[in-house]
């Protein structure tokens, strides 16, 4: 019993092979020795562990303290007593002699044991028993002459098992709970002999000392009872009665629904038997740990991460685990369009289902497809926006959008409206031919504007003479003749391009038409049938002179009068004569 030398206490599973080779050679050599009967089997020393797995029966414990003489001593002699204490057995070893000591722990009828190596004999506890259960037990140690597994004799003749006391009430405390959301209890024994209600959860975050069980969500601000029982020692029962505070909640377990709507709010699915529980959400922006802002002070288009604090009356505190908010607001737009022959002006409204205030410093972009050299604009406006997209062609098709914008970040579904320019004035007619094919013809020909501007593309011909308009035609030809105009006269042949709205700068051009070839035919004719009457009245007159040296006739007189008044004037005939 006394300390004689280092003592070394190591715990470990030990096959029980070798503790039947050591049995064979004593049974061969003294014959004392009364093994287990589980010895009778050995079972391969690795084979110890994968029993262990077998829950539905308990471990086997067993000791094995073997101490090895430092001086000759010929007879060893050595006894020990098993004493059961709480939780365990208490071993007291006798022996002459400090040898190694291996102690065997073994509950009855299993094959797992436990082991302890003493090299000293003392006093040893063994813990982490099963109650009420019956162990067998021996102690072997290794002598001088390198005999192993040599038993000690057990005080109690060949009784070489021993049943542990019974559980108390007193054996279960209170532990603080290894896991959120769990009522846990702690015991020195063996808690696989251990039944509860609800049922236990073996856990490696509480040990192999705690015994816990899980609450429901409902369980949270109620009593909550847990009953421990004992498969060993029948008559055990322990009742524990808790006042469950916020503190056992499992943040993870609360619903907590992002919000999705300005101003922000967070409804979460609190334990229903909680009546006055106080929740206080405080956000941070991703990157800005620093600033904290209310849910009410949130901004759209912006990620946050939200933390809230329960508080119940009684002062306990719980965080909740982040919620992570991003609201987009959506956006109806009402939108009027306005156009000239280069700007689009475009005015709206906007209304948001889920974002009651629409946020203040939202902007917009505006821009028109296809491109012009000027087409963006950045128009800060609240709810009601305008803008003029300048620089555009008239009379084009345009998609406007609007985009909102945020913090420089295109933000929501932009609205797209098409919208035509009003017609402009149309670029000039090209290629103008001024011909006279005639004498008094006028041919104009010219090709069509290129960019008309307007619904139609006509050329109008202006025909002017003395600053006067004789003729003003619109033709989808720009093939176009003029007849029966005035000889030998200046016209000035004006061409615009007109779009049914708009005309575009003129191309003039002057032309003369050349004298009248058929009057000069005709008058011709005539000098030349007025010469011949004039010769034969001549000759008639010349006649009637010598005649009237005869008698002179009246009648013939006057007709002669009456040819000379259809001659032309002498001017005339002056000219023609020519
Ligand atoms: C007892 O301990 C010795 C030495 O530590 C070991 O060799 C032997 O196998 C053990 N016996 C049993 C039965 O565990
Ligand atoms: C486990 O225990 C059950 C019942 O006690 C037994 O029938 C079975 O053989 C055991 N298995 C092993 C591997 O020990
Ligand atoms: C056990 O007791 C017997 C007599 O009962 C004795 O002969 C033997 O030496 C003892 N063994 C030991 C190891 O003490
Ligand atoms: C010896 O064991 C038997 C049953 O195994 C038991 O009835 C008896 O009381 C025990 N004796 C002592 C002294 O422990
Ligand atoms: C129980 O825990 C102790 C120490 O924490 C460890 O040595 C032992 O192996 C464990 N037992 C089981 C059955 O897990
Ligand atoms: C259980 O309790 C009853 C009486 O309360 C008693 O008679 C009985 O012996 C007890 N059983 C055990 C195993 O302690
Ligand atoms: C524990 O509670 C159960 C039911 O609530 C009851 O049946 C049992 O008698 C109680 N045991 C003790 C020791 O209070
Ligand atoms: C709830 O808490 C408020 C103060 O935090 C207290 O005035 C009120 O009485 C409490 N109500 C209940 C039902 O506990
Ligand atoms: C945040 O606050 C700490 C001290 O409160 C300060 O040292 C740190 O510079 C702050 N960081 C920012 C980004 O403001
Ligand atoms: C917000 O977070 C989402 C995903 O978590 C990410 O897709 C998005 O780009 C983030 N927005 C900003 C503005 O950081
Ligand atoms: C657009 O129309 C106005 C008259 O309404 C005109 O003065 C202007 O030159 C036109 N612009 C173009 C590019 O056609
Ligand atoms: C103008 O000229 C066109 C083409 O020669 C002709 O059809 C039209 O009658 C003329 N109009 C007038 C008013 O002379």
């Amino acid at each position: 019993m006394a300390g004689l030398c280092n003592v070394r206490i190591l715990l470990l599973w030990v096959g029980i092979i070798s503790l039947v080779n050591c049995q064979g050679s004593q049974d061969s050599s003294d014959k004392t020795g009364n093994g287990p009967a589980t010895l009778t089997t050995p079972p391969p020393t690795t084979s110890i562990q994968t029993d262990s797995d077998n829950k539905t029966s308990p471990a086997v414990t067993q000791l094995n303290t073997t101490v090895t003489p430092t001086t000759q001593a010929p007879p060893p002699q050595c006894s020990y007593t098993v004493t059961p204490i709480k939780f365990g057995f208490q071993i007291d070893i006798t022996s002459s002699t400090t040898f190694d000591y291996t102690i065997n722990i073994n509950e009855k009828g299993q094959r797992k044991s436990m082991v302890q190596h003493s090299s000293q004999s003392s006093s040893h506890e063994i813990k982490h028993l099963k109650p009420c259960t019956e162990y067998e037990h021996s102690v072997t140690f290794l002598d001088s002459a390198g005999r192993e597994n040599i038993h000690c004799n057990s005080t109690e003749k060949d009784n070489k098992t021993t049943t542990t006391i019974e559980m108390s009430k007193d054996d279960i405390k209170d532990a603080t709970s290894c896991i959120p959301g769990y009522v846990c209890y702690q015991t020195d024994w063996d808690i696989t002999s251990l039944q509860s209600t609800p049922n236990k959860i073996q856990d490696e975050r509480c040990g192999n000392k705690t015994l816990c069980v899980k609450l429901g969500y409902n369980d949270i601000c109620s009593d909550f009872t847990t009953t421990i029982t004992s498969s060993t020692c029948r008559n055990f029962s322990f009742n524990s009665t808790k006042s469950i505070s916020i503190d056992f909640l499992n943040p993870s377990e609360i619903n907590q629904p992002a919000p999705t709507e300005l101003p922000a709010k967070i409804n979460p699915e609190l334990p229903p038997n909680c009546k006055n529980l106080s929740i206080d959400y405080s956000c941070r922006e991703h990157g800005r740990v620093n600033e904290s802002k209310k849910l009410s002070e949130l901004e759209p288009f912006t990620n946050y991460s939200c933390i809230g604090q329960i508080k119940d009356n009684d002062g306990n505190v719980k965080n909740t685990t982040p919620v992570h908010v991003n609201i987009e607001c959506d956006f109806d737009f009402k939108t009027e369009k306005s156009s000239t022959n280069t700007s689009i002006k475009l005015s709206w409204t906007t209304t948001s289902k889920n974002c009651q205030h629409v946020p203040q410093n939202i902007s917009y972009n505006c821009s028109c497809r296809p491109p012009s050299s000027d087409h963006k604009h950045k128009i800060a406006a609240n709810k009601r926006g305008t803008c003029t997209v300048t620089g555009l062609q008239p009379y084009t098709d345009y998609t406007c959008e609007v985009q909102p914008i945020y913090n420089n970040k295109i933000v929501a579904k932009s609205n797209s409206v098409t919208e035509k320019t009003e017609s402009g004035i149309p670029d000039p007619v090209t290629n103008l031919k001024v011909t006279v094919p005639e004498h008094n013809v006028i041919h104009v020909k010219c090709d069509h504007s290129k960019s008309p501007n307007g619904p139609e593309n006509k050329c109008r011909v202006r025909l002017l003479t003395g600053g006067v308009i004789v003729n003003k035609t619109d033709t989808p030809n720009s093939d176009l003749e003029f007849r029966d105009l005035s000889y030998s006269t200046t016209y000035t042949v004006k061409v615009t391009a007109f779009n049914g709205r708009f005309e575009s700068e003129p191309k003039t051009n002057t032309v003369h038409t050349q004298y009248n070839d058929k009057a000069v035919i005709g008058v011709l004719i005539f000098l030349i049938i007025s010469v011949v009457v004039a010769v034969v009245v001549y000759k008639l007159y010349i006649k009637k002179r010598r005649e009237s040296r005869n008698g002179v006739n009246e009648g013939v007189m006057l007709e002669s009068t009456a040819i000379y008044m259809n001659v032309p004037p002498r001017e005339w005939h002056h000219k023609e004569s020519h």
